[in-house]
């Protein structure tokens, strides 16, 4: 997902017909023809696959804290490698 969000949001930019901006100092063109409704389906998993990053950082830190404060074992020291 990590890789597929930036992905999506280039072939975003490109189906848009819009070039690719590299931090202001210089431009991609886009080397695709540009297709508005193809456009707005990838914006729209963009956007999904961007929630579900966020969505399931969310759980894996509930689940750390589950496993410290309630479970009362070693997960999350051990991805806390200062806490071992
Ligand atoms: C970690 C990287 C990224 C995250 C988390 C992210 C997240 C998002 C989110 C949440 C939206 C709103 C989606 C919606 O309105 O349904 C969005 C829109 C968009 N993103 Fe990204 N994005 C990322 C990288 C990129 C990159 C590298 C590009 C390339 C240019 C890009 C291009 C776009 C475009 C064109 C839109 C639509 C904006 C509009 O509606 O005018 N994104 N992005």
């Amino acid at each position: 997902m990590l890789l597929a969000v930036p992905i999506l949001g280039i072939l975003t930019q490109f189906m848009r017909g819009h070039p690719l901006p590299i931090f202001g100092l210089f431009e991609i063109a886009s080397p695709l023809s540009a297709d508005r409704s193809l456009a707005r389906s990838l914006k729209d998993v963009h956007g999904w696959l961007a929630d579900g990053v966020l969505i399931l950082a969310a759980l894996h830190a509930a689940a750390a804290i589950l496993h410290h404060w309630v479970l009362r074992d070693n997960t999350l020291r051990r991805m806390l490698p200062i806490l071992r």
